[in-house]
């Protein structure tokens, strides 16, 4: 049986190439209906460390200040052994990237051509997928991080607007919820709790990331923040080391940086009994597990807007009539035979479930 969760990558794709999804008003329900993984956090709290960590590969603008500034729709998917990793944007659909510093840069320049040159943001999302034997299947989020003041140049509104841009995606019921929290700073004043509790209060979609464990003061550690005592959440919490400033300066590579981070857990005394639910391994793997199985738990909920979109797309095919508009038709019957295939997937999957039994 084919991954779930490339499954539903597909899907997102499909809907995601109809642009502003103008075609048809299913998909974007259909769009918010797919689970995905949004990484939110204050500014430096180390959110795209942590993303590029549970990838394994080093392909996101990083370091100090805002540097994401447009959301990142970031899908993996995992290929056969021995086959190339790559990847590629959809606003380059026919490009592969297999130098993934070109994928940074593309990055920083899809984000200026948005934005302009200036420290300003955009809601305008930037979708990258990578293929690779090394990848978990994943959807994840990148968004810009959160800020208490505007600085040199941005208007006033800034923090503001991030602040919705962020809670417009994590407030969606299907949003998992990656919480990123420095441990050299007090909990109480996180962004990322703050803001994650609001959209869900009993932090059952919310998964708590403790990073820079390695910063914290002398004589202090994160035990009580990693065993849930200091800010309780459904999930157990998960420490990671991300890359420094200065090991990102001299070009430390995410294998020896992994090994560094496992060995950190392992021989620290305070963290050895917890080291192997830490890292970003451990992350990756927990992620994609649990993606998995909230895809499950809505399956008859994505299979009934599936079909809904089906007759969507038929009606409004039959509408532009024959010969369709050339380029809107070949997209719509595109989407329609994707789904048309899922559909008969999930069919055969559920063996049983009665669609439409439960609500997304
Ligand atoms: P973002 O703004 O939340 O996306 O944060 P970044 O991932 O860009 O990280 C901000 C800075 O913090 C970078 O210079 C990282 O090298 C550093 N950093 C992130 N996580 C850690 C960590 O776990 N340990 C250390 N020492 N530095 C980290
Ligand atoms: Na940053
Ligand atoms: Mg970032």
């Amino acid at each position: 049986m084919e991954n779930l969760i490339s499954l539903v990558n597909k899907i997102q794709r499909a809907c995601t190439a109809l642009g502003d999804h103008g075609e048809s008003s299913a998909l974007p329900t259909l769009w918010d209906s797919l689970p995905a993984i949004a990484v939110v956090g204050g500014q430096s709290s180390g959110k795209s460390s942590v993303l590029e960590s549970v990838v394994g590969k080093d392909f996101l603008p990083r370091g100090s200040g805002i540097v994401t500034r447009r959301p990142l729709v970031l899908q993996l998917h995992k290929s056969d052994e021995g086959t190339r990793e790559y990847a590629e944007f959809l606003h380059l659909p026919r490009k592969r990237f297999t130098d993934f510093a070109a994928v940074r840069k593309e990055i920083q320049d899809e984000t200026d051509r948005e934005t302009g040159r200036s420290k300003q943001i955009s809601t305008v999302p930037i979708h990258l997928s990578i293929y690779s034997p090394n990848v978990v299947n994943l959807t994840l989020i990148d968004l810009p991080g959160l800020t208490k003041v505007a600085v040199d140049g941005q208007p006033e509104s800034i923090v503001h607007d991030i602040e919705n841009m962020v809670r417009s995606y994590i407030e969606k019921p299907n949003c998992i919820i990656l919480a990123i929290s420095p441990a050299n700073q007090d909990i109480a004043t996180s962004d990322a709790i703050k803001i994650s509790r609001e959209v869900d209060p009993t932090g059952e979609r919310t998964i708590g990331v403790l990073t820079k464990i390695d910063l914290m003061d002398k004589g202090t550690d994160a035990v009580d923040m990693l065993e849930g005592r200091a800010y309780r959440l459904k999930f157990p919490w998960i420490g990671v080391v991300n890359r420094s400033q200065a090991d990102i300066n001299k070009n430390v590579d995410m294998i020896a940086a992994r090994r560094r981070e496992r060995e950190y857990f392992n021989s620290t005394p305070e963290y050895k009994h917890l080291a192997n639910r830490m890292g970003s391994e451990h992350l990756a793997k927990m992620l994609s597990k649990h993606l998995e199985t909230v895809i499950k738990s809505k399956i008859p909920g994505i299979q009934s807007l599936i079909s809904k979109t089906i007759n969507e797309i038929e009606t409004e095919l039959s509408r532009l009539g024959k010969p369709v508009a050339a380029d809107a038709g070949g997209k719509l019957y595109a989407i329609m035979e994707i789904c048309r295939s899922f559909d008969q997937i999930f069919k055969d999957h559920l063996d049983g479930v009665r669609p439409g039994g439960d609500k997304i």
